[in-house]
C-alpha cells in the first residue's frame, strides 16, 4: 500500500501513515504562477494500492482539482486501485434542490470522483446518510462520535445532570447514536430555522427536557452561528454548563471568535480539517480520527456504527 497526501491536511495523512508504519509516498505538487496545479508521483507503484488523503475542505475547489489529479496521477503510474480518504467531503451540504433553480453540487462532485477512477472512498461523518447511496462506488462512512463518547466518559459528563443535544432537527439520529454510545443518556433537539438568503440562524424551541449541563453535537461547525445561537436559548432555559462536540472544525469566517467569546465552556473537535495555527483558541480541543481511518483501512470495511 502508498500513501500519498494532498496538501488539505498532511499532518492527518502523516498520522494514519504512521499507523501502518510507513512515511507517505513522494508527490510533487507544483503550483504554476496562475494557480494550476502539476501533480506527478515520484515513486514506482505498478500494482500497489494507493491511498490518499484529502479533506475536500477551504479552498474547496482547489483540494478537489488537486484531488482529481492525484487520483490521475496514480492510476497512470500503474496504482492496481484508488481508494479516496477525504474525511471532510465539501459540498455534501448540497446534497438536493434546496430551490427551484439550484444546482445538486454534491451530485457533480460525486459523478468527478468516480470519473476519475477512485474504486473506494472513506469519509466522516456525513451531513446525510443518503450521501453513500449518491455514489456508485463503495462509501466508508465513519464517525467520530465513538470518540466523543470516550471523551464524554474520560471528562465524567454522562452523568444524570447532563442532557445531549442536537442544534438542529437534523442531527437527532446523530444525538441517539451518541445516547447509546454513552448507555441511553438523555438528548433534546433545537428547533432551528436558518434563513436560506442571510444565513441568518434563530433557535425556535426544543423537544425535549434540558439539565444543568448540556453538551451539543453537531457534524460541523463552519460559521459558528448554530452553536453559539443553540448556547444562548439554551441558557435562557436554564442550562448552566455548555459544551460542544463537532466532527468537522470547518471554521469559517469569525467563528473562532464567537466560539472563543460565546457561553460555550469548551469546543472538541476532530482533526478531518486541518486548523491553521490563527484558527486556534483556548476553548479549544481537537481530537485525532487517525486511528479510525487506519483501521477502517486495515479491516477493508466501516466501524460498526449503526446508521440507519
Ligand atoms: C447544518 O445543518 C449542519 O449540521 C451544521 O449545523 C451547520 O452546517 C453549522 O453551520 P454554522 O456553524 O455556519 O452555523
Amino acid at each position: 500500500m502508498k500513501i500519498f497526501s494532498g496538501s488539505s491536511n498532511k499532518p492527518l495523512a502523516k498520522k494514519i501513515g504512521k499507523a501502518f508504519g510507513q512515511k507517505l509516498s513522494p508527490l510533487e505538487i507544483y503550483i504554476f504562477s496562475d494557480g494550476e496545479r502539476r501533480v506527478r508521483v515520484e515513486e514506482h507503484i505498478v500494482g500497489a494500492e494507493a491511498v490518499i488523503v484529502q479533506s475536500t475542505s477551504t479552498p474547496v475547489d482547489q483540494n478537489y482539482m488537486e484531488l482529481f489529479f492525484i487520483a490521475d496521477a496514480v492510476q497512470r503510474s500503474g496504482a492496481k486501485s484508488t481508494t479516496a480518504v477525504v474525511p471532510y467531503l465539501g459540498y455534501q451540504r448540497q446534497d438536493h434542490i434546496f430551490r427551484d433553480g439550484e444546482a445538486v453540487s454534491l451530485e457533480v462532485v460525486v459523478k468527478t470522483l468516480e470519473a476519475v477512477g477512485i474504486n473506494w472512498l472513506i469519509a466522516f461523518d456525513l451531513h446525510s446518510i443518503k450521501i453513500p447511496e449518491v455514489f456508485k462506488i463503495p462509501v466508508s462512512h465513519l464517525s467520530a462520535l465513538p470518540l466523543f463518547a470516550d471523551e464524554i466518559e474520560r471528562r465524567g459528563w454522562h452523568t444524570k445532570d447532563t442532557v445531549l443535544v442536537s442544534p438542529d432537527m437534523g442531527g437527532i439520529r446523530r444525538i441517539r447514536i451518541l445516547s447509546e454510545l454513552l448507555g441511553g443518556m438523555p438528548y433534546a433537539s433545537i428547533e432551528k430555522q436558518r434563513d436560506l438568503s442571510t444565513g441568518k440562524v434563530e433557535a425556535l424551541g426544543i423537544e425535549g427536557s434540558v439539565a444543568r449541563r448540556a453538551i451539543m453535537v453537531d457534524d460541523m461547525i463552519s460559521s459558528g452561528s448554530t452553536m453559539v445561537k443553540a448556547a444562548e436559548f439554551l441558557r435562557e432555559k436554564g442550562v448552566e454548563e455548555l459544551h460542544v462536540f463537532a466532527t468537522h472544525p470547518v471554521f469559517s469566517a469569525e467563528a473562532p471568535k464567537l466560539l472563543q467569546e460565546s457561553l460555550i465552556k469548551d469546543v472538541y473537535v476532530t482533526d478531518t480539517v486541518y486548523i491553521p495555527l490563527d484558527k486556534y483558541f483556548p476553548k479549544l480541543t481537537v481530537l485525532s480520527v487517525a486511528g479510525t481511518i487506519a483501521r477502517a483501512i486495515e479491516n477493508k470495511r466501516p466501524q460498526k456504527i449503526n446508521f440507519k
